[in-house]
């Protein structure tokens, strides 16, 4: 299996991203670094470490991340949409595991040496960890073997601003940094996220099933499809990290994903953490630039949804 670090802001997306990962025979979680941003990055942790309990994967290493953004403070988290504790205000048992002595940054310089030229980098939060680790040790790209992040709108509107998606517009510069490293990005931005959905049907059979971490899921989901009522008319929900996680396990390959240039815009103005990716000349068929080392999804056609229930289930 594809050995993967993992870094979040758990989150009821994040969540189900998790919940996928850990059944997916494809990779293995070697580590887990938490960061603010659906909610503060203590409270990410603690809802990881609980999670993770309940799931039996005790032994894998959760590391407390940057509460601070790199050029202003922690915003105060998204209860509207993932709840007050970020999981839904759903109460897990709490677990006798404690974060990592190691921060987030650490810990995935660490494991870039253990699993040198393997190790699988994989972000649906705000990337704030991943550029302290490219400042703490710029030669970490040298030793990941890729790199998949959860963020941006390329054409779509955003979602946290008219131009902005969330991840990317809680730390554009982090963005940026991560972006312009020399290492290979695969980019899952809201034009394709807002396209895959799961069911209320779907949300039942993980509610269904006799493993209470799995149903814990499902219970968590229900303040998620509360929300996106007002986006899709009914009771549903984005498959923003899950997608970005069963891309990087190869649980499905991206049908459109050109390596195209990719600017953040940093700036206070209103287009404050907008992606802007140069997709000239795209639209008939997809092409790569010349020496371009991100790739920027664009389009998925497979039941995303179907496939994560599947997996999760087995
Ligand atoms: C992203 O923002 C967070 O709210 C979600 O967990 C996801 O990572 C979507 O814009
Ligand atoms: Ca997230």
């Amino acid at each position: 299996p594809i050995p993967v670090y993992l870094d979040c802001d758990t989150g009821i997306d994040d969540t189900v991203a998790l919940a996928y990962l850990l059944a997916s025979p494809a990779v293995e979680v070697v580590g887990i670094g938490t960061v603010s941003g659906n909610t503060t990055a203590a409270q990410a942790a603690r809802n990881t470490l609980d999670l993770l309990h309940l799931a039996g994967h005790d032994g894998i290493p959760v590391a407390l991340g940057a509460h601070d953004h790199l050029d202003h403070p922690y915003g105060g988290g998204a209860a509207w949409v993932h709840g007050e504790n970020g999981i839904g205000d759903v109460e897990v048992p709490h677990s006798p595991a404690e974060v990592d002595t190691r921060s987030a940054a650490e810990l995935l310089i660490d494991l870039s040496h253990r699993y040198a030229g393997r190790l699988h980098v994989l972000t649906i939060g705000p990337m704030t960890n991943i550029a302290h680790a490219l400042e703490q040790d710029p030669t970490l790209p040298s030793r990941v073997a890729e790199v998949t992040a959860m963020g941006g709108a390329a054409l779509a509107p955003g979602n946290i601003s008219p131009a902005s998606e969330a991840n990317v517009h809680n730390d554009p510069q982090a963005a940026a940094a991560l972006i312009e490293a020399d290492w290979d990005v695969t980019l899952v931005p809201l034009d394709v996220t807002l396209e895959h959905t799961l069911s209320e049907e779907q949300r039942g059979m993980l509610l269904a099933d006799d493993r209470p971490f799995v149903r814990a899921v499902g219970e968590i989901l229900d303040h998620y499809f509360d929300f996106y009522v007002t986006t899709y008319g009914r009771r549903t929900c984005a498959l923003h990290d899950p997608l970005a996680a069963v891309i990087a396990a190869g649980g499905v390959s991206p049908a459109r994903a050109p390596r195209v240039p990719v600017v953040v815009d940093t700036s206070w103005g209103p287009g404050r953490g907008q992606t802007i990716a140069d997709l000239r000349g795209q639209r008939v068929a997809a092409r790569d630039h010349e020496g371009v080392r991100t790739r920027v999804v664009l389009e998925v056609d497979a039941p995303i949804g179907a496939h994560l229930v599947e997996t999760i289930l087995a």
